[in-house]
């Protein structure tokens, strides 16, 4: 069997991978692919756009194709997965409508009041004067969010009132484009980040293992967001009783708002959620912070290695709607983490076409490390960055500090020069 893996980060080097794991898979192509899966046995890249509809359903055909699976989101908001639907190609990933729960965080948040998912308390705005109003009277801190898709760079987390302002203003200026005619004021939640990537057929829906990323650049999570310099998984900030809950206080309900708008959504959703420690009479507290329409990108690089199941018998599942009938999901006992390498003054300004070496010799340092590839092209022969983020180097181990201290050691292996990294990856739930 082969499939169509559309994407180049390190996300979509570890779904090519890891699809390749299973017997089934021949080959994977990748649209378009990086460094890594260039270098991956039974992947190929080919260098199309998302966009190009037409070359895809053709790539399907002439290679008799057994399905798409769509790693980020522009391409879903765009309208690929229906497209290709359209052409009786097997996909995973939502149509366009599905993908308004990442698209529009104003349409994700009437989803959740309707379905009765709980979240932060909102309130949409199409008027920078009346959002100004409401976050005084509310007071900080106070979270503003641009409605749509802007790269992650959408979301002021304000501490100070005049930080909201200056946000709602930065909304309204079109600093983000389509993404800012309305903007959503969020109240403040504090806790735990948690990421729940669930696949769905469009009628069961079902957790894969609970992951946490670290978005911040700096060490200690300080300094501005990027798009995530390290994750590991499964986090015990989510056990497996919370973890039933998530489905279903969150998940089934959400797929039963999607189900009510006649939405027939086949993909991973992704809930992002923030677990608040249990008062002295209460139990812990769950809330939806965001969804997303795909796999998470480092989570995803941390929970597949980890993940027994076939991928590809997981995605076919869900293409054909027969989710129900799979067995439940096999897990390896063992911990998981990734470290991002980053080039030098990332996310800020960078520079691109360094050299990078010592992959090999990080992969076979110890076994079950793997280098995902987020950055970087494959330029007659010699590895070059082209990202921000460049490496995810990923581990296992029995027990989670032994995969951080297996990852740790890999990344010494590395030689790319100026790389930045964190030392700090899992602080939040290390003794
Ligand atoms: P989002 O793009 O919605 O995932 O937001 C980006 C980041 O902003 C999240 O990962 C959180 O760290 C933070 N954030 C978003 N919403 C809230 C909230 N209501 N309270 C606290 N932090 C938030
Ligand atoms: N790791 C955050 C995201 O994929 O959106």
């Amino acid at each position: 069997m082969k499939a169509i893996v559309i994407g180049g980060g390190g996300r979509e080097h570890a779904l090519a991978w890891k699809l390749l794991q299973s017997a089934r898979v021949t080959e994977v192509v990748c649209i378009p692919g990086n460094g890594g899966t260039a270098r991956l046995p039974g992947c190929r890249n080919v260098a199309m756009v998302p966009s190009d509809i037409e070359g895809i359903v053709r790539c399907v055909q002439v290679n008799n194709m057994a399905f798409v699976l769509v790693g980020p989101e522009q391409p879903l908001a765009d309208g690929l997965a229906d497209a290709l639907r359209a052409q009786q190609v097997k996909v995973f990933g939502p149509g366009q409508d599905g993908a308004q729960i990442e698209s529009s965080k104003a349409w994700a948040k009437a989803l959740m009041a309707q379905a009765n998912v709980p979240t932060a308390a909102s309130a949409v705005f199409t008027d920078a004067e009346q959002a100004i109003a409401y976050v005084q009277q509310q007071g900080a801190p106070i979270v503003v969010k641009a409605d749509g898709l802007a790269a992650g760079k959408g979301v002021t987390v304000a501490k100070e009132i005049e930080d909201a302002v200056a946000a709602i203003h930065a909304v309204f200026d079109g600093q983000f484009g389509a993404a800012g005619k309305q903007v959503v004021i969020e109240e403040f939640l504090s806790g735990q980040e948690v990421s729940v990537l669930a696949v769905t057929d469009g009628l069961t829906i079902r957790p894969l293992l609970p992951a946490q990323d670290h978005k911040q650049i700096g060490e200690g999570d300080t300094g501005p967001n990027t798009g995530g310099m390290g994750a590991y998984a499964p986090t015990p900030v989510m056990p497996p009783d919370l973890l039933a809950r998530v489905q279903t206080e969150v998940l089934e309900p959400t797929l039963k708002g999607l189900q009510a708008r006649g939405i027939d959504y086949r993909g991973v959703l992704y809930a992002g959620l923030i677990v608040m420690p249990a008062s002295e009479t209460g139990a812990v507290e769950l809330k939806v912070i965001e969804f997303n329409c795909r796999f998470g990108d480092p989570e995803t690089q941390a929970v597949l290695p980890l993940l027994e199941t076939p991928l590809d018998e997981i995605v076919l599942a869900c293409c054909e709607q027969r989710l129900e009938n799979l067995p439940p999901f096999a897990w390896k006992d063992a911990a998981s983490a990734c470290v991002v390498m980053a080039a030098e003054g990332y996310p800020g300004d960078y520079e691109k076409g360094l050299s990078i070496n010592g992959i090999d010799a990080a992969e076979s340092a110890a076994d079950d490390t793997m280098v995902f590839h987020a950055g970087t092209r494959l330029s007659q022969g010699q590895l070059k960055s082209t990202g921000g983020r460049v490496l995810g180097i990923t581990a296992m181990a029995p027990d989670f500090d032994a995969a951080l201290a297996k990852a740790y050691s890999a990344v010494d292996k590395i030689d790319f020069p100026g790389s930045y990294y964190r030392r700090d990856i899992g602080c939040r739930v290390k003794g």
